[in-house]
């Protein structure tokens, strides 16, 4: 089987920072597992380069739009790779030949399909900025609860959702100036079309968790609404055909950034053949662009449509949202100029799970998890019995208890499972598992006290525990790639994966030991 993974693509207006760092070091070791089962997959992802926002500040950082975006794709591609994520064929980006070829062709296609039609629609319009106003650039009272500062589409106090002309005092964010409404003609996507087919295919497949299964369903219930493509210039975008002002909204191209990233990779039909799957990774803040208008659009033309979408809730850190002003705002670069980036993927593995709920970040939980929990437990049956095999045994293998082999290959057999299915908690409550028996058993045992073992218990005992301390790193192998590989050097082993990762050891361990992993502080 051949899959297609993808992570969201990140703004290419700022630099990546732990919530981007949750989905895709969550993906990454999804992919790791999948390769590690011998699975072909290609994995992709790439700076989302379009949009009001990125115009907005591109002008306020007296750059060019597309080096604004390339800046910052750079800047991001490197804060992933010390996290030891890397794309097939590297960090793209959507402000692309190939990427503006795909949306104008899906474009006319759906136009082909009787799927765009154009309305004229009322905007509000800042005079003094001359432009017209995405919704997030709105401030007024909201017209449900009269709380003052609420943005244009919803409300934050009451939750109420609006247009941004129904605001009580309605303002620009820019400007400050009160808009006013302009006409202008814009494109839709006729997604009301495609109601019932997206809701049989939500009631056929198991794409989605089944909280946002219902969420998808509980939407299409109340009816959707056509969806509006297109944005007026200034915008940095890709134009829309045929006109001069008038732009594709970054929400178009994006998804279909995803078939330009893939095809970029050199692999075919992707996207057409029945033989790969797609799964995607995002946030549930993204749900509706992924469940609704994505799926339709594929509907539309015919494509293959995603076989998973893998939702993750969002991070926070110590209980609340992440905020610049409350300085809870960690970007990958500062968390990776203190700590290990080991730390950082251990640490969400032991956090992230198939359900949709928020990911809380502590330092202190991190610490312990990492000391106590990999470092105490799992190294541990590797750095307390190697220095003692060589001192006492010239580092020579011999036969291990079967009492904890058949135990630990017991725990071990569904962990390949649970990657699959996304439980990566339980991966790691597997692995701490086998780590606790055999440290008891090492400890019960205590090889290093003549009084309480003879010597040839005590090689069993020590090649046991050596042996399963190798099964805990073989299989946390997807979450601390590099960990993983300083013990298959160390040990002398092949490339582990889920097929040999219970094989017993075979060659003598003349390696001298040398840390696996410190110890960290906060
Ligand atoms: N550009 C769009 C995605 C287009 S996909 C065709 C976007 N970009 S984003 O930079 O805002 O977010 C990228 C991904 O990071 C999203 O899946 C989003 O949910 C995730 N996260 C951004 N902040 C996050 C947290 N605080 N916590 C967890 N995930 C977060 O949306
Ligand atoms: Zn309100």
């Amino acid at each position: 089987m051949r899959y297609l993974v993808t992570t969201a693509l990140p703004y290419a207006n700022g630099p990546i920072h732990l919530g981007h760092l949750l989905e895709q070091i969550q993906a990454d070791i999804f992919v790791r597992a999948l390769r590690m089962s011998g699975d072909d997959v290609i994995f992709i992802c790439g700076a989302d380069s379009h949009g009001t926002p990125i115009e907005i500040n591109a002008h306020k950082a007296k750059l060019q739009p597309c080096h604004y975006v390339e800046q910052w794709r750079f800047a991001q591609e490197q804060s992933l790779s010390k996290y030891l994520i890397q794309f097939d064929n590297g960090y793209g980006s959507t402000h692309t030949e190939l990427n503006q070829k795909n949306t104008e062709q899906i474009f006319k296609k759906l136009c082909n399909n009787k799927d765009i039609i154009t309305k004229e629609i009322d905007q509000f319009f800042d005079t003094q900025a001359n432009r017209f106003l995405p919704d997030r650039f709105i401030k007024g009272e909201c017209p449900k609860c009269f709380s003052f500062d609420q943005y244009g589409d919803n409300c934050e106090k009451c939750g109420a959702v609006y247009n941004p002309t129904n605001l009580i005092n309605p303002r620009s964010i820019l400007t400050n100036e009160t808009p006013v409404i302009r006409s202008s003609k814009h494109y839709f996507f006729k997604l009301s079309k495609y109601s019932n087919k997206i809701n049989e295919w939500l009631n056929n497949s198991d794409v989605f968790q089944v909280e946002v299964k219902n969420s998808l369903k509980d939407w299409i219930g109340t009816g959707l609404k056509d969806w509006d493509i297109s944005r007026d210039y200034p915008y940095f975008g890709f134009l829309i055909p045929g006109e001069i002002n008038k732009y594709f909204y970054v929400w178009l191209d994006a998804p279909i950034g995803y078939i330009s990233l893939s095809e970029a990779t050199g692999r075919e039909n992707i996207w057409i053949d029945s033989e790969t799957k797609i799964i995607h990774f995002i946030g549930k803040d993204i749900i509706y662009f992924h469940g609704l208008f994505w799926p339709a659009i594929l509907m539309s033309i015919n494509y293959n449509l995603p076989s998973k979408v893998m939702v993750h809730g969002m991070l926070t850190i110590d209980g609340e949202k992440m905020s610049k002003s409350r300085n809870t705002y960690i970007l990958a670069d500062q968390f990776h100029s203190i700590f290990n980036p080991e730390a950082l993927r251990y640490y969400f593995a032991c956090k992230l799970s198939a359900n949709i709920e928020d990911i809380d970040f502590n330092i202190s939980d991190l610490c312990s998890r990492i000391n106590s929990d990999l470092v105490n437990k799992i190294i541990n049956l590797i750095s307390r019995t190697v220095p003692l095999l060589q001192k006492n045994y010239n580092g020579k293998i011999t036969s291990m208890e079967p009492f904890i082999v058949d135990r630990v290959c017991e725990i071990a057999n569904s962990v390949e499972n649970y990657y699959r299915a996304g439980q990566i908690n339980q991966v790691i409550k597997n692995v701490i598992q086998i780590a606790d028996i055999s440290n008891k058993f090492l400890q019960d045992l205590s090889p290093w006290d003549a009084s309480k073992c003879t010597a040839k218990d005590a090689h069993k005992v020590l090649n046991t525990a050596l042996w399963s301390g190798k099964v805990c790193l073989g299989l946390l192998k997807p979450i601390i790639p590099n960990i993983a590989a300083k013990m298959e050097n160390l040990l002398d082993l092949e490339f582990v994966n889920f097929k040999n990762v219970l094989e017993p050891l075979s060659k003598p361990v003349l390696k001298k030991y040398i840390h696996l992993f410190e110890r960290i502080v906060a």
